[in-house]
């Protein structure tokens, strides 16, 4: 089966065309730059751009992997979490093309589709894995018994770990979306620098918190005597804070919670840092540890086609019913 997968959240417009046998043909996105300016997404120039961009996105991907529309046999859209105007968007283009074409149609969890996007090289997830969803809207620890089962094991209890790697960047004068541009100022800089706090590091919490880091770092920036040259020190730092306090939480539920095998996920876990220092903290713990290929860390439409195979194969048809929502954690539908 060929299926088309939509992802409209947040601000990237992305499609994927996914082959159940030979896994992802292709997949395309389009990053709105434009909310740089405002330094932070603006959901109604979201919305409008994703307008534009889907239909170029669609035909260009169909003419690059030589598909015929006749040839997709199903299509999957994020339906939230996110903004809704955004959601709108793909799920009304979703709709049209399902209908148009007489496919089934799915909506897909966008969390689990970043979940399950550790699957797009071919690898069955294992289980019990500990997921850690890391984006900017989510910073999460799932525990996964199978694909469709999932038990929320820690959430942030304010700011996601990505919206603090974007604030922390725009109070730093840094491009946006700040994590890619933290993540690379940090390489000239001394991760400690500054001690900043790690919020919640009690045991048997798996909970994280990041607001109060975004506060720390705001105070030390404002400081009489901060100045440009203590950016990289700072940038270094407030990611050693945010990816320390990651690894640890992870470490400490898997063992808790007994589960051996670990996961990362969601745009955060392009991090390289983050990435070393997990593989490294789970190689410790004796734990198997797994993060996507680059390409399918950051909001993209091959994860949801992914992810909307698993709801396809259920037999599952959403085309004339499917809703947006705004939050909510993954349930289990298995
Ligand atoms: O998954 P995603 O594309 O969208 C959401 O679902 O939120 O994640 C986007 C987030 C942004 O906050 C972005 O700054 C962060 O992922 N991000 C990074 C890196 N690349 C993207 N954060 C830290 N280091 C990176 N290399
Ligand atoms: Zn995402």
């Amino acid at each position: 089966m060929k299926i088309l997968g939509i992802e409209t959240s947040c601000d990237d417009t992305s499609l994927g065309l996914y082959d159940t046998g030979s896994g992802v043909l292709a997949h395309l996105t389009a990053n709105q730059l434009i909310h740089d300016k405002y330094g932070g997404v603006v959901p109604e120039i979201a919305s409008r751009q994703h307008v534009r961009n889907l239909l170029p996105i669609y035909e260009t991907l169909l003419a690059d992997t030589g598909t015929d529309p006749g040839e997709i046999d199903g299509i999957g859209v994020s339906n939230g979490p996110g903004l809704v105007g955004s959601l709108l968007v793909g799920v009304g283009f979703a709709k049209a093309l399902a209908v148009g074409l007489d496919k089934p149609l799915v909506g897909v969890h966008h969390i689990e589709a970043h979940i399950l996007s550790n699957e797009l090289e071919g690898v069955p997830l294992k289980s019990p894995a500990l997921v850690l969803v890391v984006s900017g809207g989510h910073t999460a620890l799932y525990r996964v018994e199978k694909v469709g089962r999932y038990d929320l094991l820690g959430n942030t209890r304010d700011d996601a770990a990505g919206e603090c790697f974007d604030k922390i960047a725009k109070l730093l004068g840094l491009g946006y979306p700040g994590g890619p541009f933290l993540e690379a100022v940090s390489r000239e800089g001394n991760p400690h620098a500054v001690e900043f706090p790690r919020a919640m590091m009690t045991q048997g919490n798996f909970d994280f918190s990041f607001s109060g880091l975004k506060t720390a770092v705001r105070l030390h920036v404002e400081s009489p005597g901060f100045d440009p040259s203590q950016v990289t020190d700072t940038a270094a730092s407030a990611q050693e804070a945010i990816v320390d306090a990651l690894v640890r939480k992870t470490l400490s539920c898997a063992r808790h919670h007994n589960i051996p095998h670990v996961y990362l996920a969601g745009g955060v876990a392009a991090n390289g840092v983050l990435r070393a220092r997990l593989a490294e903290a789970c190689a410790q713990a004796d734990m198997t540890y797994h993060a996507p290929l680059l390409e399918y860390c950051t909001d993209n439409g091959a994860m949801v086609a992914g992810a909307a195979s698993r709801h396809l194969a259920t037999g599952r048809d959403d085309r004339l019913t499917l809703d947006v929502f705004a939050r909510g954690a993954v349930t289990s539908w298995a």
